[in-house]
């Protein structure tokens, strides 16, 4: 299979006007491994969290599980020369703990071997690695000590990383820790929406300060393996404006929601501890219980840069009114809040707004708080019901224009002066949307799930030649 430029679809591109960006931009997509691995059982691999959630019922739409997932275990070569092909500058790639240290236990050489193979390759193709550690597959077993609501599984953690960095920290490009601790912690143990799939709010608050505890104690990991390697960390940040800015309750949601999502893990990371407001908020739920002498400064471990995550913005009220919906199980200690619908607003499959200018926004304010850390878009994407046509085209002009106009958003945000280095369209493959299952296609390649067929969409071809001409005229 080849990619082929010539079919390139412009139609769903408004942004019309130049938009370049600065020498050097590191051009990417992304994927995890959960996501797009299948062979679940492949090698010594052992259950995660999510292999087990997935087998509840009702758990996963469509009671879809991490197979066949993209088949990426077995097809990776392949994939890797897609990427090649699209011309992609990096692939960002997370490691499965299960393969790597079963059931959290000894190293598996048969795991570590997998993605031996996948950093070579990409090497081979001029793409640099960049690997995540953690993207939300807790080995079961683990989950079963108690998952990260236990201090002891950021100890299990820095072993496991230890194991991971000082295999491949020779080849590696880029290591990110954790990705978007908020959904591991607060979706996992508060909603139960995602594994392990419960609902005690006191667990979700344990569990977001021992990621973040496994964080900085991977980071020095990091930092004795692979000193010369930039290490940082993913968080899925987002802007959060008050529906009325003169409402004093609308504030106050504003406040809570912006500490809960973007605060409760930009400070204890950048400022070296949690923001008091929240301490407050959070006292009945543990907090400060769970943190100890000396965790603040291990959190804080000077950071090469952040990954942002952004997929759409949040207006909130203190009060139900007409489109509003209450904050859910989630929102520890924030439920009386009101989500505002704007039904005016063009929403992807997902049912999420498209709000580029909120890009724009979260990458201004960490810029305003943090002139001196790099920034990367690590994640930005979306899900749309992709129509194979007769002539095997995926014609996805809405895909290509939420592409452009957050493209053009992240360029703006350079325009004032932020220090963003490099964009990971999210996802470089359709694959396993956690509890949406296969339902929901974020890729710029097309999967089919029978024959594991890949048709690069038009917003693939599209993107590559954004890519090749370090943005548009
Ligand atoms: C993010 C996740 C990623 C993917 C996208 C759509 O929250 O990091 O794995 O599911 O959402």
């Amino acid at each position: 299979m080849s990619v082929d430029h010539d079919r390139v679809d412009h139609d769903g591109v408004r942004e019309q006007t130049a938009c370049r960006f600065p020498p050097g931009f590191v051009w990417g997509a992304a994927t995890a491994a959960f996501q797009v691995e299948g062979a679940t059982t492949a090698d010594g691999r052992t259950d995660s969290v999510w292999d087990a959630f997935a087998r509840q019922p009702g758990a996963v739409v469509g009671g879809d599980t991490g197979e066949p997932a993209a088949d990426h275990y077995r097809r990776f070569a392949d994939d890797v020369d897609l990427m090649r092909q699209l011309g992609l500058g990096a692939y960002r790639f997370s490691l499965a703990w299960p393969r790597i240290r079963p059931d959290g236990g000894a190293p598996n050489p048969a795991g570590l071997a997998f993605y031996d193979q996948l950093v070579d390759s990409l090497l081979e193709a001029g793409i640099q690695p960049w690997a995540t550690l953690y993207h939300w597959d807790l080995p079961q077993t683990l989950e079963l000590d108690g998952g990260w609501a236990n201090r002891a599984t950021a100890f299990k953690f820095a072993e496991y990383a230890e194991t991971v960095v000082s295999r491949l920290g020779d080849r590696v490009a880029t290591w990110s820790t954790l990705n978007e601790p908020w959904c591991a912690a607060m979706l996992g143990y508060a909603s139960g929406v995602h594994a392990p799939g419960r609902t005690e709010p006191a667990a979700a608050v344990a569990a977001a300060h021992h990621l973040l505890l496994g964080h900085g104690l991977a980071m020095d990991v990091i930092r004795r393996h692979a000193p010369e390697t930039p290490a940082g960390v993913t968080l899925n940040l987002y802007d959060v404006e008050p529906a009325d800015p003169d409402s004093p309750g609308d504030v106050e949601a504003a406040r809570r929601i912006d500490g809960l999502q973007n605060r409760l893990y930009v400070d204890p990371l950048l400022r070296g501890a949690y923001p008091e407001d929240l301490v407050a908020d959070l006292a009945p739920f543990g907090l400060s219980d769970v943190v100890r002498d000396g965790d603040a400064e291990t959190i804080a471990a000077p950071l090469d840069w952040l990954g942002v995550n952004y997929y759409r913005g949040y207006r909130v009220s203190g009060a139900p009114q007409l489109g509003s919906e209450p904050a859910g199980a989630e929102w520890v200690g924030a439920r009386d809040v009101q989500f505002i619908r704007d039904a005016t607003a063009p929403r992807t499959e997902s049912g999420w707004e498209v709000q580029p200018a909120g890009l724009t926004e979260t990458l201004l304010r960490l810029h305003r708080d943090y002139p001196r850390l790099p920034l990367y878009v690590t994640e930005n994407g979306a899900a749309y019901p992709d129509v194979v046509r007769d002539d095997g085209a995926i014609a996805d002009t809405d895909r290509i224009a939420f592409l452009s106009s957050h493209l053009r958003a992240a360029n703006d945000a350079i325009q004032a002066g932020v220090d963003l280095r490099g964009y990971f369209y999210w996802s470089l493959l359709d694959n396993f949307e956690w509890a949406e299952g296969y339902a929901k296609r974020f890729g710029l390649i097309h999967v089919d799930y029978r024959t594991q067929r890949r048709t690069p969409k038009h917003s693939a071809h599209w993107y590559s030649q954004v890519i090749a001409a370090n943005g548009w005229d």
